[in-house]
């Protein structure tokens, strides 16, 4: 069975250290969930806190309507799978998998059928007889996610169960849990700091930084919309321009460059007032132009070709570094020392508050604050 796990108000403190000071959030039933977020904010703490690993200092964790603080970690019916496997060397794959319902004292014939069965769905049946040691890396965490699996547990908790794999398999490997996780159809918190890995196998992310959570959403919600200025830039790479937004007439401006300004429909109607902004525009939210003087001036300082697209390094008028990304055209890269224009695609392109603290655009959806509120 799997189930949902609700986190209210969560505290941790090592000492006189809070770790978390007040955290809640929502894993769906069967939902695979990431925790992302930067070295030391936090997330193998709330990891270990599910897995009942961790004390905890305030707040309520339960599995669907039960309370499980103080329920013992053994008996919380929870997988888990960490950074170094953390399989037994002296033990065959075969008694690897099978460890976790020889414990549970299932019949003979089921440890069979059972462990059978998860060692075909992990691709390693081949490699039943083998200790660990003959395995390669992502071998061996196969095994780990198979004897994780095995005993059918509520929950499965892993602490970037990748990062000790090389980059291709780090890649393989996360196609594997998630299609595992599909199909066994089981609640998934995730950890990782790896963005990319995070975007590709999550349902939805909590984006978190010092003990809190900043945005949970889709991937797709939290690059297009991320609710801060801190999301924009943990998610995806983008530039930063500080700007000044202007109302006339009842419509929104925003100022890109002394003669270059745009004109926004989506600012949040309490923000539709003369302010100091920041604006985030990813590289491939600009567009480049060479035969026309409309948009921010600047000065190609970097072309590189990278095939599929080009990625430009350029200066611009209103003295700021700026990476661009285009697709790449058949007749033409356009060389250093070029003066270029760029404008902007407005409808991609995301705006917040001054101190960063608030997109201020319209469309933002954050799981978060309605939680928080509620
Ligand atoms: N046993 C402990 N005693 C004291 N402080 C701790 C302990 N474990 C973790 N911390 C502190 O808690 C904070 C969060 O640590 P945590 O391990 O949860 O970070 P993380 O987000 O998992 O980072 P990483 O991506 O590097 O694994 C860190 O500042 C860390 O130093
Ligand atoms: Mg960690």
């Amino acid at each position: 069975m799997s189930v949902e796990i609700r986190i209210k108000n969560a505290v941790k403190k090592y000492g006189d250290n809070t770790i978390i000071g007040d955290l809640s959030l929502d894993v769906r039933e069967g939902e695979f969930f990431t925790l992302l977020g930067p070295s030391g904010c936090g997330k193998t703490t709330l990891l270990r806190m599910i897995a009942g690993f961790n004390s905890i200092e305030g707040g309520d964790f339960y599995f669907n309507d039960k309370r499980i603080n103080d329920i013992d970690p053994a008996k919380r019916n929870i997988g888990m799978v960490f950074q170094n496997y953390a399989i037994f060397p002296h033990l065959s794959v075969k008694d690897n998998v099978a460890f976790g319902l020889k414990n549970k004292k299932v019949s003979k014939d089921q440890i069979e059928k059972e462990t059978s069965k998860f060692m075909k769905l992990m691709h390693i049946d081949q490699y039943a007889d083998r200790l660990p040691e003959r395995l390669s890396g992502g071998q061996q965490q196969r095994v780990a996610l198979a004897r994780a699996l095995v005993i059918q547990p509520d929950v499965l908790l892993m602490d970037e169960p990748l990062s000790n794999l090389d980059a291709k398999l780090r890649v393989e490997m996360r196609t594997v849990i998630k299609q595992i996780q599909n199909n066994v159809g089981i609640t998934t918190v995730y950890v990782t700091h790896d963005q990319e890995e995070a975007m590709a196998v999550s349902d939805r992310i909590a984006v978190m930084k010092d003990g809190d959570i900043q945005h949970i959403g889709t991937p797709k919600n939290i690059y297009q919309r991320p609710s801060n200025l801190f999301v924009s830039t943990f998610i995806g790479r983008t530039n930063i321009i500080k700007s000044h937004l202007t109302v006339k007439d009842g419509r929104c401006y925003l100022q890109l460059s002394d003669h270059y300004q745009v004109k926004m429909t989506n600012i949040r109607e309490e923000y539709q007032k003369d302010l100091d902004v920041l604006v985030s525009i990813r590289p491939e939210e600009f567009i480049i132009h060479v035969d026309q003087k409309e948009g921010i001036k600047a000065i190609v300082e970097e072309s590189i070709f990278l095939g599929l697209n080009t990625h430009y390094q350029v200066h611009s008028e209103t003295g700021e570094e700026l990476e661009i990304i285009q697709e790449s055209k058949i007749d033409s890269i356009i060389d250093k020392s070029t003066e270029i224009y760029l404008t902007v695609k407005t409808e991609k392109i995301n705006v917040f508050n001054e101190d960063g603290s608030c997109n201020i655009l319209t469309g933002v959806m954050n799981d978060s604050i309605e939680m928080n509120e509620s």
